[in-house]
């Protein structure tokens, strides 16, 4: 179980040392929350800052776009040095081109659908996926209360990858603490993102650690 803090909730004002610290805590990727303000009601932040972020760690990029249109920013994220790039379903119609651009330019690509999107919804894009983002607060905040029948739809898509084969990992945004996630390991997640748990701690390895259960 991997676990992904959210820059979101780090404090932008000394972002390089909250980077290092995060990474000593034993984080296994960075998330990185972007925003368009038209998708989601909130702005943050854009390629030129995660390039800034790259040169400052060796841990990887874990991309959410929550952005309309994502077509026409999976080249610059690319290129800023992503990990990963993850789309949200309801952002495009055309999420399936939106996919293979991300394929073809040979990093992982992911898909992330609302609380009120169902994962049926997904089902012609699971064998083409290396990630399933399924948010557990409706994307745009940090600090928003998790959803807890969001756990049901994580115990769905492991069940769809083990009757398929499919290689995705599950990962669940929003709302994480060290409650929840016990049981969303237990439904099968793989990667757990986590903002203000992790940052509002002093300790941020012991948040890091109660979050592996
Ligand atoms: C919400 C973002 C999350 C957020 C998580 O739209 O996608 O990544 O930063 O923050 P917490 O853990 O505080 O809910
Ligand atoms: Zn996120």
């Amino acid at each position: 179980m991997l676990v992904a803090p959210s820059l979101l909730a780090a404090d932008f004002s000394d972002i390089k040392t909250e980077i290092a610290k995060i990474e000593a805590a034993g984080a296994d990727l960075l998330h990185i929350d972007i925003m368009d303000g038209h998708f989601v009601p909130n702005l943050t932040v854009g390629p030129d800052f995660v390039k800034a972020v790259k040169k400052v760690t060796s841990l990887p990029l874990d991309l959410h776009l929550m952005v309309s249109n994502p077509e026409n920013w999976i080249q610059p994220f690319y290129e800023a040095g992503a990990t990963y790039i993850t789309i949200h379903q309801e952002a495009t119609p055309h999420s399936d081109r939106v996919i293979d651009k991300i394929n073809e330019l040979g990093i992982k690509s992911g898909i992330s659908i609302c609380p009120a999107t169902p994962e049926s919804n997904l089902e012609y894009l699971l064998g083409k996926v290396d990630l399933v983002l399924v948010m557990s607060v409706n994307p745009g905040f940090g600090g928003q209360k998790f959803i807890p029948e969001q756990i049901k739809k994580v115990e769905a898509l492991e069940k769809i990858r083990k009757e398929n084969r499919f290689a995705y990992k599950i990962e669940v945004d929003g709302g994480i603490n060290d409650i929840n996630a016990k049981k969303l390991i237990t439904a099968g997640v793989d990667i757990l993102v986590a903002g203000s748990f992790i940052f509002s701690e002093n300790d941020y390895q012991k948040a890091v650690k109660s979050l592996r259960g």
